[in-house]
């Protein structure tokens, strides 16, 4: 089966890759080690493969990688480290919105992409905007008040 050649940035990194026209985003960024955007339904259904994709929030298991072709990635590595947390992973954190922590790559994936187009989300705006994103643990209060939590924290600090 023939390959060919793409390049895209994920979290800044140039990566050029030899690809097959049928595979997902997922698989492919996978495959090259960037196993914190999660494999689970591969039907669109659960959002745990969540990803920014030129800064909007995709499902990776529905995007081929080809369509990713000189695009930039960002997945949840690339939100926030470690040393220095995204104000969404410091309140999922602080507010006990992370159990299995399975889900968690593509809800703060998701909860960054609603909170760079809406900075000052209602309640069900937070709802609609992670309404892709399934947990079976949390029972998502804890989610949404940690995503309330974040936006008032970015606009007090100014914090992106
Ligand atoms: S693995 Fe992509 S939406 Fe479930
Ligand atoms: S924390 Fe377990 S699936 Fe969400």
């Amino acid at each position: 089966m023939s390959t060919y050649e793409i390049k895209f940035s994920v979290n800044g990194n140039d990566e050029i890759l030899a690809v097959r026209g049928e595979e997902t985003l997922l698989r492919a960024l996978r495959r090259v080690g960037y196993v914190e955007v999660k494999l689970s339904c591969e039907g669109g259904d659960c959002g745990a493969c969540a990803v920014l994709l030129d800064g909007v929030a995709v499902n990776a298991c529905l995007v081929f990688v080809a369509q990713a072709d000189g695009c930039e990635i960002t997945t949840v590595r690339g939100v926030g480290t470690e040393d220095d947390l995204h104000p969404v992973q410091e309140q999922l954190i602080e507010k006990g919105g992370v159990q299995c922590g399975f889900c968690t790559p593509g809800i703060v994936v998701s909860a960054k992409a609603l909170l760079d187009e809406n900075p000052e989300p209602t309640r069900e705006d937070i709802q609609r905007g992670l309404a892709g994103n399934l947990c079976r643990c949390t029972g998502y209060k804890k989610i949404f008040e940690a995503v309330s939590a974040a936006a008032r924290q970015m606009k007090e600090g100014g914090d992106s």
